[in-house]
């Protein structure tokens, strides 16, 4: 998994940044852009929280399993990441495979870290994304929660950083469990 030469430092720049925005509340990485593809086939993005970023590179967020989202990814898996840090004029964009976590010790695992309000927003009666005629009151199920995990494990990275006195771009590509990196023009 060891990209060679001179591209290893900016992959490893990639995943401590990251490793960074999965435990730090504050660290621009915290949040990105997703975009999957939906039914008719128009791009759709939102923002996520970053929630977990392993050692193998899988970046893990938490969702509704009723949101549009996840009808988009169990009809194709392939999902895009953006991730910007501004200060740093950074961006990190990542193409990968999604899987949807559910009803398994690892779904549970993630479910008990989450605070009782948070934990709350997965049991509203009517799906995300339903119509409603005020904004107010929401109403709330005990007795189901529609928590889910989605973990998305790359097989492209590119890295994009703007600075003087040249910006620097490098791709990163996964085959058969192999990394390989290449300087682009950026
Ligand atoms: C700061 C911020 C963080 C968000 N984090 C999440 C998240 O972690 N998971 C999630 O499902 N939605 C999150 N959302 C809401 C999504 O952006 C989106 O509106 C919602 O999930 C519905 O998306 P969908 O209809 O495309 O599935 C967040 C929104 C904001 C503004």
């Amino acid at each position: 998994m060891k990209p060679i030469g001179h591209t290893e430092k900016f992959f490893k720049e990639i995943k401590d940044e990251l490793k960074k925005g999965s435990t730090q509340k504050t660290h621009p990485f915290r949040y990105f852009t997703l975009g999957t593809v939906g039914l008719d086939r128009f791009v759709r993005q939102r923002t996520v929280v970053l929630r977990d970023f392993s050692e193998d590179l899988k970046c893990s967020f938490y969702t509704d399993f009723r949101s549009k989202k996840i009808i988009h990814i169990k009809e194709n898996n392939r999902v895009a990441l953006l991730f910007y840090n501004s200060e740093k004029l950074l961006q990190i964009k990542i193409e990968g495979l999604a899987t949807i976590i559910k009803g398994s010790a690892k779904e549970e695992k993630h479910g008990q870290n989450i605070p009782e309000q948070s934990r709350k927003e997965y049991t509203t009666a009517l799906a995300p994304g339903t119509p409603l005629k005020d904004a107010a009151p929401i109403e709330y199920l005990n007795e189901e929660n529609h928590f889910c995990v989605v973990e998305v494990t790359p097989y492209k990275i590119e890295y994009l950083k703007l600075q003087q006195p040249e910006h620097i771009r490098v791709r990163f590509s996964n085959r058969d469990d192999l990394w390989s990196g290449e300087f682009l023009v950026p």
